[in-house]
Protein backbone atom coordinates (compact mmCIF):
# COMPACT_ATOMS: atom_id res chain seq x y z
CA UNK A 1 0.00 0.00 0.00
CA UNK A 2 0.79 3.63 -0.18
CA UNK A 3 0.97 4.38 3.43
CA UNK A 4 1.79 8.24 3.95
CA UNK A 5 3.12 8.19 0.36
CA UNK A 6 1.72 10.31 -2.52
CA UNK A 7 2.40 7.99 -5.24
CA UNK A 8 4.28 4.59 -5.68
CA UNK A 9 7.58 6.29 -7.08
CA UNK A 10 7.58 8.94 -3.83
CA UNK A 11 7.76 5.52 -1.62
CA UNK A 12 10.37 3.73 -4.19
CA UNK A 13 12.59 6.21 -4.06
CA UNK A 14 12.66 6.77 -0.27
CA UNK A 15 13.08 2.94 -0.02
CA UNK A 16 16.48 2.81 -2.53
CA UNK A 17 18.92 3.00 0.85
CA UNK A 18 16.84 -0.14 2.29
CA UNK A 19 17.08 -2.68 -1.14
CA UNK A 20 20.78 -1.37 -1.28
CA UNK A 21 20.96 -2.65 2.30
CA UNK A 22 19.44 -5.83 1.80
CA UNK A 23 21.27 -6.88 -1.42
CA UNK A 24 24.84 -5.84 -0.16
CA UNK A 25 23.75 -7.92 3.20
CA UNK A 26 22.10 -10.63 0.97
CA UNK A 27 25.47 -11.07 -0.82
CA UNK A 28 28.79 -9.25 0.16
CA UNK A 29 29.05 -12.76 2.94
CA UNK A 30 29.45 -15.00 -0.50
CA UNK A 31 31.87 -13.00 -2.00
CA UNK A 32 33.89 -12.02 0.20
CA UNK A 33 34.10 -15.60 1.06
CA UNK A 34 35.87 -15.62 -2.51
CA UNK A 35 33.15 -17.54 -4.48
CA UNK A 36 29.69 -16.65 -6.01
CA UNK A 37 28.03 -19.46 -5.15
CA UNK A 38 26.32 -21.16 -8.07
CA UNK A 39 28.53 -19.61 -10.64
CA UNK A 40 30.67 -22.06 -12.25
CA UNK A 41 31.17 -20.03 -15.41
CA UNK A 42 34.60 -19.24 -16.32
CA UNK A 43 35.90 -15.50 -16.27
CA UNK A 44 34.61 -14.02 -19.62
CA UNK A 45 37.36 -12.13 -21.92
CA UNK A 46 34.47 -10.01 -23.25
CA UNK A 47 30.90 -9.44 -22.01
CA UNK A 48 27.67 -8.58 -24.37
CA UNK A 49 25.40 -6.49 -22.08
CA UNK A 50 21.71 -6.86 -23.36
CA UNK A 51 18.35 -4.88 -21.70
CA UNK A 52 16.05 -2.34 -22.34
CA UNK A 53 15.68 1.23 -21.18
CA UNK A 54 16.82 1.73 -17.83
CA UNK A 55 17.53 -1.88 -17.12
CA UNK A 56 20.01 -1.48 -20.44
CA UNK A 57 21.65 1.52 -18.69
CA UNK A 58 21.88 -0.29 -14.84
CA UNK A 59 24.09 -2.78 -17.32
CA UNK A 60 25.67 -0.42 -18.66
CA UNK A 61 26.87 0.84 -15.44
CA UNK A 62 28.24 -2.89 -14.61
CA UNK A 63 30.52 -3.67 -17.08
CA UNK A 64 31.62 -0.11 -17.58
CA UNK A 65 32.83 -0.70 -14.20
CA UNK A 66 33.89 -4.73 -15.27
CA UNK A 67 35.71 -2.61 -17.85
CA UNK A 68 37.36 -0.43 -15.29
CA UNK A 69 38.32 -2.51 -12.77
CA UNK A 70 39.31 -5.61 -14.39
CA UNK A 71 40.03 -4.49 -18.18
CA UNK A 72 37.50 -6.79 -19.61
CA UNK A 73 36.27 -5.07 -22.82
CA UNK A 74 32.17 -5.23 -23.38
CA UNK A 75 29.43 -4.22 -25.94
CA UNK A 76 26.47 -2.59 -24.49
CA UNK A 77 23.38 -3.91 -26.95
CA UNK A 78 19.88 -2.77 -26.93
CA UNK A 79 17.77 -5.97 -26.60
CA UNK A 80 15.71 -5.14 -29.62
CA UNK A 81 18.71 -4.51 -32.19
CA UNK A 82 20.56 -7.78 -30.63
CA UNK A 83 18.93 -9.66 -33.88
CA UNK A 84 21.28 -7.18 -36.47
CA UNK A 85 23.99 -7.00 -34.64
CA UNK A 86 26.84 -9.21 -34.17
CA UNK A 87 28.15 -10.33 -31.09
CA UNK A 88 31.99 -11.51 -29.80
CA UNK A 89 32.36 -15.05 -30.28
CA UNK A 90 32.69 -16.46 -26.48
CA UNK A 91 31.32 -13.32 -25.13
CA UNK A 92 29.46 -13.79 -21.76
CA UNK A 93 26.09 -12.28 -22.30
CA UNK A 94 24.82 -10.35 -19.00
CA UNK A 95 21.15 -9.73 -20.00
CA UNK A 96 18.89 -7.41 -17.22
CA UNK A 97 15.67 -6.90 -17.14
CA UNK A 98 13.29 -5.79 -13.68
CA UNK A 99 10.53 -7.96 -15.33
CA UNK A 100 12.29 -10.66 -16.68
CA UNK A 101 9.48 -10.87 -19.10
CA UNK A 102 9.74 -8.32 -21.89
CA UNK A 103 9.72 -9.55 -24.85
CA UNK A 104 12.76 -8.16 -26.92
CA UNK A 105 14.60 -9.25 -24.14
CA UNK A 106 13.45 -12.86 -24.76
CA UNK A 107 13.79 -12.94 -28.14
CA UNK A 108 17.09 -11.97 -27.20
CA UNK A 109 17.70 -14.64 -25.14
CA UNK A 110 17.15 -16.90 -27.87
CA UNK A 111 19.33 -15.12 -30.14
CA UNK A 112 22.04 -15.41 -27.20
CA UNK A 113 21.56 -19.08 -27.04
CA UNK A 114 21.32 -19.62 -30.73
CA UNK A 115 25.05 -18.25 -31.15
CA UNK A 116 26.15 -20.13 -27.81
CA UNK A 117 26.47 -17.77 -25.19
CA UNK A 118 26.40 -18.66 -21.49
CA UNK A 119 23.68 -15.83 -20.10
CA UNK A 120 23.71 -14.51 -16.75
CA UNK A 121 20.26 -13.06 -16.06
CA UNK A 122 19.88 -9.98 -13.55
CA UNK A 123 16.29 -9.32 -12.47
CA UNK A 124 13.48 -8.99 -9.59
CA UNK A 125 11.56 -11.40 -11.26
CA UNK A 126 12.60 -15.25 -9.75
CA UNK A 127 10.11 -16.81 -11.66
CA UNK A 128 10.18 -14.86 -14.46
CA UNK A 129 11.26 -16.62 -18.29
CA UNK A 130 14.60 -14.78 -18.06
CA UNK A 131 14.92 -16.47 -15.01
CA UNK A 132 13.96 -19.80 -15.81
CA UNK A 133 16.25 -19.80 -18.93
CA UNK A 134 19.62 -18.44 -17.96
CA UNK A 135 22.37 -20.20 -17.56
CA UNK A 136 22.75 -18.15 -13.69
CA UNK A 137 20.75 -15.76 -12.02
CA UNK A 138 21.76 -12.69 -9.79
CA UNK A 139 18.46 -12.06 -7.90
CA UNK A 140 18.09 -8.13 -7.58
CA UNK A 141 16.02 -8.05 -4.38
CA UNK A 142 14.22 -4.75 -4.85
CA UNK A 143 10.93 -5.70 -3.69
CA UNK A 144 7.81 -5.65 -5.85
CA UNK A 145 7.80 -2.20 -8.25
CA UNK A 146 4.75 -0.56 -8.87
CA UNK A 147 5.82 2.87 -10.56
CA UNK A 148 6.57 2.36 -14.28
CA UNK A 149 9.55 4.77 -14.13
CA UNK A 150 12.50 2.53 -12.82
CA UNK A 151 13.70 4.12 -9.71
CA UNK A 152 14.91 1.43 -6.94
CA UNK A 153 15.24 -1.67 -9.57
CA UNK A 154 17.68 0.24 -11.41
CA UNK A 155 19.79 0.77 -7.90
CA UNK A 156 19.63 -3.25 -7.00
CA UNK A 157 20.37 -4.12 -10.74
CA UNK A 158 23.68 -1.83 -10.49
CA UNK A 159 24.56 -3.06 -7.23
CA UNK A 160 23.87 -6.88 -7.67
CA UNK A 161 25.80 -6.22 -10.93
CA UNK A 162 28.66 -5.16 -8.98
CA UNK A 163 28.24 -7.98 -7.05
CA UNK A 164 29.07 -10.24 -9.99
CA UNK A 165 31.64 -7.97 -11.10
CA UNK A 166 33.53 -8.17 -7.90
CA UNK A 167 32.98 -11.66 -7.75
CA UNK A 168 34.29 -12.64 -10.87
CA UNK A 169 37.38 -9.99 -11.01
CA UNK A 170 37.91 -11.83 -7.38
CA UNK A 171 37.85 -15.18 -8.30
CA UNK A 172 39.68 -15.06 -11.07
CA UNK A 173 42.27 -12.89 -9.82
CA UNK A 174 41.99 -10.09 -11.96
CA UNK A 175 42.12 -8.25 -9.07
CA UNK A 176 43.58 -9.02 -6.33
CA UNK A 177 41.72 -10.86 -3.47
CA UNK A 178 42.60 -8.49 -0.74
CA UNK A 179 41.22 -5.54 -2.61
CA UNK A 180 38.40 -7.12 -3.84
CA UNK A 181 37.39 -7.66 0.14
CA UNK A 182 37.81 -3.89 0.12
CA UNK A 183 36.04 -3.04 -2.60
CA UNK A 184 33.30 -5.28 -0.99
CA UNK A 185 33.54 -4.00 2.85
CA UNK A 186 33.27 -0.08 0.59
CA UNK A 187 29.64 -1.11 -0.34
CA UNK A 188 28.86 -0.89 3.06
CA UNK A 189 28.58 2.90 2.97
CA UNK A 190 26.11 3.00 -0.14
CA UNK A 191 22.81 3.20 1.73
CA UNK A 192 23.88 5.61 3.85
CA UNK A 193 25.07 7.78 0.45
CA UNK A 194 21.69 7.22 -1.04
CA UNK A 195 19.79 8.43 2.09
CA UNK A 196 21.89 11.43 2.15
CA UNK A 197 21.07 12.34 -1.87
CA UNK A 198 17.52 11.70 -0.77
CA UNK A 199 18.24 14.46 1.64
CA UNK A 200 20.32 16.59 -0.25
CA UNK A 201 18.00 16.96 -3.31
CA UNK A 202 14.74 17.23 -1.12
CA UNK A 203 16.18 19.83 0.05
CA UNK A 204 17.46 22.03 -3.13
CA UNK A 205 15.49 20.62 -5.66
CA UNK A 206 12.59 22.80 -4.63
CA UNK A 207 14.86 25.80 -5.76
CA UNK A 208 15.25 25.00 -9.04
CA UNK A 209 11.71 24.10 -9.74
CA UNK A 210 9.93 26.94 -11.06
CA UNK A 211 13.03 27.35 -13.75
CA UNK A 212 12.10 23.88 -14.92
CA UNK A 213 8.85 23.93 -15.32
CA UNK A 214 8.93 27.46 -17.73
CA UNK A 215 11.34 25.27 -19.56
CA UNK A 216 9.97 23.34 -22.81
CA UNK A 217 13.09 21.08 -22.77
CA UNK A 218 16.31 20.18 -20.78
CA UNK A 219 19.53 19.32 -21.79
CA UNK A 220 21.71 16.71 -19.32
CA UNK A 221 25.11 16.33 -19.68
CA UNK A 222 27.94 13.98 -17.78
CA UNK A 223 31.02 12.41 -18.42
CA UNK A 224 32.73 8.91 -18.21
CA UNK A 225 30.29 6.62 -15.87
CA UNK A 226 28.38 10.06 -15.31
CA UNK A 227 27.30 9.55 -19.26
CA UNK A 228 25.18 6.59 -18.49
CA UNK A 229 23.44 8.70 -15.63
CA UNK A 230 22.55 11.53 -17.19
CA UNK A 231 21.01 9.28 -20.01
CA UNK A 232 18.44 8.02 -17.37
CA UNK A 233 18.13 11.50 -15.73
CA UNK A 234 16.70 12.52 -19.19
CA UNK A 235 14.51 8.68 -19.90
CA UNK A 236 13.30 9.57 -16.66
CA UNK A 237 12.60 13.09 -17.55
CA UNK A 238 11.09 12.54 -20.64
CA UNK A 239 8.97 9.08 -19.50
CA UNK A 240 7.24 11.28 -16.55
CA UNK A 241 6.77 14.77 -17.75
CA UNK A 242 6.19 14.40 -21.77
CA UNK A 243 8.91 16.93 -22.89
CA UNK A 244 11.96 16.75 -24.55
CA UNK A 245 15.21 15.67 -23.08
CA UNK A 246 18.73 15.63 -24.47
CA UNK A 247 21.76 13.55 -22.80
CA UNK A 248 25.34 14.23 -23.67
CA UNK A 249 28.45 13.43 -23.46
CA UNK A 250 29.96 17.32 -22.11
CA UNK A 251 32.77 17.18 -24.28
CA UNK A 252 30.42 16.57 -27.30
CA UNK A 253 28.11 19.79 -26.88
CA UNK A 254 30.14 21.66 -28.84
CA UNK A 255 29.67 19.68 -31.70
CA UNK A 256 26.32 20.07 -32.41
CA UNK A 257 23.94 20.50 -29.36
CA UNK A 258 25.42 23.53 -27.99
CA UNK A 259 23.25 25.29 -31.04
CA UNK A 260 19.96 24.46 -28.42
CA UNK A 261 21.13 25.88 -25.14
CA UNK A 262 19.91 29.78 -24.97
CA UNK A 263 18.78 32.07 -22.22
CA UNK A 264 17.13 30.09 -19.63
CA UNK A 265 17.45 26.12 -20.97
CA UNK A 266 17.66 23.90 -18.40
CA UNK A 267 21.16 22.04 -18.33
CA UNK A 268 21.13 19.34 -15.85
CA UNK A 269 24.77 18.08 -15.16
CA UNK A 270 26.20 15.31 -13.27
CA UNK A 271 29.26 16.87 -12.28
CA UNK A 272 32.30 14.97 -11.86
CA UNK A 273 34.34 18.20 -10.44
CA UNK A 274 36.82 17.81 -13.38
CA UNK A 275 38.67 20.66 -15.44
CA UNK A 276 36.78 19.66 -18.51
CA UNK A 277 33.46 19.61 -17.14
CA UNK A 278 33.90 22.78 -15.35
CA UNK A 279 35.21 24.11 -18.86
CA UNK A 280 31.53 22.82 -20.23
CA UNK A 281 29.83 24.39 -17.32
CA UNK A 282 31.75 27.63 -18.34
CA UNK A 283 30.42 27.42 -21.95
CA UNK A 284 26.84 27.21 -21.46
CA UNK A 285 26.56 29.50 -18.43
CA UNK A 286 28.16 31.86 -20.82
CA UNK A 287 25.16 31.39 -22.84
CA UNK A 288 22.67 31.81 -20.01
CA UNK A 289 22.00 27.94 -19.74
CA UNK A 290 20.15 27.86 -15.97
CA UNK A 291 22.35 24.99 -14.85
CA UNK A 292 21.58 22.05 -11.83
CA UNK A 293 24.85 20.54 -10.85
CA UNK A 294 24.48 17.18 -9.32
CA UNK A 295 27.84 15.54 -7.71
CA UNK A 296 29.95 15.58 -4.85
CA UNK A 297 33.19 17.63 -5.34
CA UNK A 298 31.68 20.98 -5.58
CA UNK A 299 34.11 22.39 -7.78
CA UNK A 300 33.08 23.45 -10.86
CA UNK A 301 30.03 24.89 -9.74
CA UNK A 302 30.51 27.84 -6.68
CA UNK A 303 33.22 29.52 -9.42
CA UNK A 304 30.53 30.38 -11.80
CA UNK A 305 28.03 32.57 -10.07
CA UNK A 306 25.01 30.66 -8.78
CA UNK A 307 24.10 27.62 -10.24
CA UNK A 308 22.69 24.96 -8.28
CA UNK A 309 24.19 22.21 -6.98
CA UNK A 310 22.68 19.14 -5.26
CA UNK A 311 25.90 17.74 -3.22
CA UNK A 312 26.63 14.11 -2.84
CA UNK A 313 28.71 12.02 -0.98
CA UNK A 314 31.50 10.06 -2.65
CA UNK A 315 32.98 8.04 -0.03
CA UNK A 316 32.69 5.06 -2.92
CA UNK A 317 34.31 7.22 -5.91
CA UNK A 318 35.04 3.78 -7.99
CA UNK A 319 31.61 2.96 -8.35
CA UNK A 320 30.85 5.97 -10.30
CA UNK A 321 28.05 8.31 -9.07
CA UNK A 322 25.62 5.97 -8.20
CA UNK A 323 23.90 8.03 -5.80
CA UNK A 324 23.24 10.66 -8.51
CA UNK A 325 20.62 8.82 -10.22
CA UNK A 326 18.30 9.31 -6.49
CA UNK A 327 19.02 13.44 -7.31
CA UNK A 328 17.67 12.92 -11.01
CA UNK A 329 15.07 10.69 -10.16
CA UNK A 330 13.42 13.67 -7.55
CA UNK A 331 14.25 16.00 -10.45
CA UNK A 332 11.73 14.15 -12.69
CA UNK A 333 9.43 13.27 -10.31
CA UNK A 334 8.81 17.04 -8.50
CA UNK A 335 8.73 18.54 -12.27
CA UNK A 336 5.85 15.76 -13.13
CA UNK A 337 3.90 16.37 -10.18
CA UNK A 338 4.56 20.33 -10.45
CA UNK A 339 2.66 19.38 -14.07
CA UNK A 340 0.07 17.89 -13.15
CA UNK A 341 1.40 14.18 -14.36
CA UNK A 342 0.42 10.70 -13.44
CA UNK A 343 3.83 9.73 -12.09
CA UNK A 344 3.38 6.16 -11.26
CA UNK A 345 1.15 5.66 -15.25
CA UNK A 346 2.52 7.66 -17.56
CA UNK A 347 0.79 7.39 -20.62
CA UNK A 348 1.54 5.66 -23.58
CA UNK A 349 3.99 3.36 -21.41
CA UNK A 350 3.65 -0.33 -19.62
CA UNK A 351 5.49 -1.67 -16.91
CA UNK A 352 6.38 -4.67 -18.67
CA UNK A 353 6.25 -4.60 -22.54
CA UNK A 354 5.23 -8.15 -23.54
CA UNK A 355 5.32 -7.00 -27.29
CA UNK A 356 8.15 -6.68 -29.52
O1 LIG B 1 11.23 -5.07 -17.10
P1 LIG B 1 12.41 -4.50 -17.85
O2 LIG B 1 13.51 -4.07 -16.96
O3 LIG B 1 12.90 -5.43 -18.94
O4 LIG B 1 11.86 -3.21 -18.59
C1 LIG B 1 12.69 -2.51 -19.47
C2 LIG B 1 12.18 -1.14 -19.78
O5 LIG B 1 10.91 -1.21 -20.40
C3 LIG B 1 12.08 -0.27 -18.53
O6 LIG B 1 13.31 -0.21 -17.84
C4 LIG B 1 11.67 1.16 -18.88
O7 LIG B 1 12.70 1.78 -19.60
C5 LIG B 1 11.35 1.95 -17.60
N1 LIG B 1 9.93 2.17 -17.51
C6 LIG B 1 12.05 3.26 -17.50
O8 LIG B 1 11.79 3.89 -16.28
Amino acid sequence: SLGLYPDFMAKEIEQQPDVAERLITTWSGSILHGLWPSFSLPVPRHVTVVGCGTSLNAGRVVADLLARLGSIPFAAVEASELTSTATVPGSLALVLSQSGETADVLTALDVLHGRGHAVVALTNNPHSALARRAEAVMMCHAGPEIGVAATKTFVAQVLGGTCVVLSLLGCSGAVEQQRAQRLVRDLDRVPDALAQAIGASRRTIPQVLEGLTKASGYVFLGRGPGRIYADEGALKLKELTYRWAESHAAGELKHGPLALVEHGTPVIVVDDGSARMHATIAEVSARGAEITSIGGHGTSVPALGSPLAVALDTTVDWLGPLASVVALQIIARELAVALGRDVDKPRNLAKSVTVE
